[in-house]
């Protein structure tokens, strides 16, 4: 007689949707103001171009037109979702949060909305946050959100950041929908998250509220930031793998934190994963700390490359530093 299946919740992807301001700054607009080269941003980190938001466009606005195309995507309303949860680290405002807003705008008005705040990995940070809300029955419908203006944090005379940054958005909705327990269901298979504050000072901002009461800079160790990513990203992303018992090779995507090209080619080489598997939209969008996993779903949701069923691992390194992954059957 076969054992009868476990059924579990899991968290299943319904839909998607992405929003980048309409101004897009190339390489070549930043030389005209700062001493870079294009050979050298496009050679050192992959980055071509990045949309940087306008004055009448904000972290608010960009999430929640992201958040608009999600649910159009999956054919729902405001009245379908139960939590927002909104990664960012630069809200409009000190408070109210981001994922108020979007409430508000979207005529949300179940359950939770809160922000949170892990920098580049906050995506990963609330993918896993609304996952435990989903399968532990407590919600029904998530919607997730990464959306940050980090062009308003940046001091545009250090050319060693301020050529790395964009803005954007993206938005993810997760359902709780009854799978059998296994890899082959669809939904998220698990996600790990790490946080290790002893690196704090490298990659930080020198301002803030309860400090010196302004927004501050971006400031960053970027050659130290380099040195550790590749590490921490693949001993989190082989946790995933190992909890799963899945393997590189069953992989479909590899959808990594959009930093640096060299760090995501180093990242899949030593984890295995073959180079056609891998996401690339830094050339596109530069570095969208929070935004960059949706950002880069979205493009390849689009142009044909993930269907459901696939299995799409995701990951992202950041400030604090903070680090994780995420394995989604799509
Ligand atoms: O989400 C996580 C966030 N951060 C990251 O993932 C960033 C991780 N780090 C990096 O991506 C790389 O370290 C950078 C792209 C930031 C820098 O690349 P690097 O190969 O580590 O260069 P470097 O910082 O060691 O700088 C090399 C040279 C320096 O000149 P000297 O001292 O050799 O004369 C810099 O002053 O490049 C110079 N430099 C630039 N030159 C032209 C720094 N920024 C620029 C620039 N244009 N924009």
């Amino acid at each position: 007689m076969t054992q009868p299946q476990c059924a579990k919740l899991r968290s299943v992807v319904v839909g998607l949707g992405a929003s980048l301001p309409k101004r897009v700054v190339s390489n070549a607009d930043l030389e005209k103001s700062l001493d870079t080269t294009d050979e050298w941003i496009v050679h050192r980190t992959g980055i071509r171009q990045r949309h940087i938001a306008s004055d009448d466009e904000r972290t608010s606005t960009l999430a929640i037109a992201a958040a608009r195309a999600a649910l159009e995507d999956a054919g729902l309303s405001g009245a379908d979702i139960d939590l927002v949860i909104v990664a960012t680290t630069t809200p409009d405002q000190t408070f109210p949060s981001v994922a108020t807003q979007v409430q508000a705008a979207l005529g949300i008005t179940a359950g939770a909305a809160f922000d949170l705040q892990a920098v580049c990995s906050g995506f990963v940070f609330a993918l896993a946050t609304a996952d435990k809300f989903l399968t532990a029955g407590a919600n029904k419908r998530a919607l997730i959100i990464g959306a940050d203006t980090l062009s308003r944090i940046l001091d545009w005379e250090d050319r060693a950041t301020c050529v790395l940054f964009g803005d954007g958005a993206g938005a993810l909705i997760l359902e709780a929908q009854e799978g059998e327990g296994t890899s082959a269901d669809r939904g998220v298979l698990t996600a790990h998250l790490r946080a290790d504050g002893r690196h704090g000072d490298k990659l930080y901002v020198d301002g803030g509220p309860s400090s010196t009461a302004t927004s501050g800079h971006i400031r960053m160790q970027g050659r130290e930031v380099f040195r550790l990513a590749v590490t921490m990203i693949a001993d989190v992303v082989e946790a995933a793998f190992a909890s799963t018992k899945t393997t590189p090779e069953a992989l479909d995507w590899f959808v990594p934190h959009q930093a640096n090209s060299r760090i995501i080619d180093a990242s899949a080489e030593k984890l295995g994963i073959a180079p056609h598997k891998v996401v690339k939209t830094v050339d596109l969008h530069g570095n969208t700390s929070a935004a960059s996993i949706p950002l880069a779903l979205n493009v390849a949701r689009d142009d044909g490359r993930i269907r459901k069923g696939d299995l799409v691992m995701l990951e992202a390194m950041g400030g604090g530093f903070t680090w994780g992954a995420a394995l989604i059957r799509w």
